[in-house]
């Protein structure tokens, strides 16, 4: 692993392990939400289409469980980076939950979207958005009755894909958090990183589907490797 002295520019991936300890389901575990509810039915353009209702509800109900949940010790030390890391930092996640900034980072990109965003179809605005979406309230832009979750469905564009590539390119360390690596193009940025010359950390419960691509893996709890993690990075040198 590159001294640490060394590294300036930072880019971290965060996935639903982050969110774990706070009591969000993460996606692919045992009885995790892609066992309770199929893709299909639930998060492709062609489900929204196929049943606007059914896809509201689930989102509808998603939205109002994270916001009674509470940002923890990962999120927390990753926004005290975010105050005190003088290079450049990025928090990309995967995460349409919004703890990172309830933690008190600023610096995040919701490559997925955000559940607390509905986006207008009609006039393309984005609104904050914290109540149900089932009875198709009015876009406070436009009045249109044209409201979906504002989260990335597969087969659609990841967000800020330019913003990501751009701060890939000077990273001197790429970290992973709490992320499977099975969905694309996020489970790609650690062979990105690496061919552009940064070190690369995963903090992960298990090793992620791309484990292998990393400098180093570090196994455990996301509350107790992340602020670990974050002492070292901060500590005097
Ligand atoms: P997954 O559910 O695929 O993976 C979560 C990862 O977090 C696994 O590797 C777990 O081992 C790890 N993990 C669980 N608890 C942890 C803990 N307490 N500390 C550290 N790690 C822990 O979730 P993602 O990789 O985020 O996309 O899934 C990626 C994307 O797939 C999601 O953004 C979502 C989903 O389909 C869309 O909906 C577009």
């Amino acid at each position: 692993m590159r001294d640490m002295g060394t590294i300036r520019n930072i880019v971290i991936l965060t996935g639903a392990g982050i969110s774990a300890e706070s009591g969000i389901d993460t996606f692919r575990a045992e009885g995790g939400l892609w066992e309770q509810h199929r893709i299909e039915d639930v998060a492709t353009p062609e489900a929204f289409e196929r049943d606007p209702d059914l896809v509201l509800r689930f989102y509808d109900m998603r939205r109002e469980s994270i916001q009674t949940k509470e940002p923890n010790a990962a999120h927390l030390a990753l926004a005290r980076l975010d105050r005190e890391w003088a290079g450049e930092l990025l928090i990309v996640t995967q995460n349409v939950d919004d703890l990172h900034e309830r933690a008190g980072a600023q610096r995040v990109l919701h490559m997925h979207g955000e559940h607390l965003n509905a986006w207008c179809t009609d006039c393309d605005a984005r609104s904050r958005w914290t109540g149900p979406l089932k009875q198709r309230p009015a876009c406070p832009g436009c009045g249109a009755r044209a409201l979906r979750p504002d989260v990335v469905w597969f087969g659609e564009m990841p967000y800020g894909m330019d913003k990501i590539y751009s701060a890939l390119r000077t990273a001197d360390l790429f970290v992973s958090i709490g992320t499977s690596g099975a969905v694309y193009p996020a489970a790609g940025f650690v062979r990105d990183a690496r061919e552009l010359g940064a070190a690369t950390l995963e903090l992960n419960l298990e090793r992620s589907q791309g484990s292998g691509w990393f400098d180093e893996s570090r196994l455990g709890q996301a509350s107790e490797l992340v602020p670990a993690w974050v002492d070292e990075l901060l500590a005097p040198r």
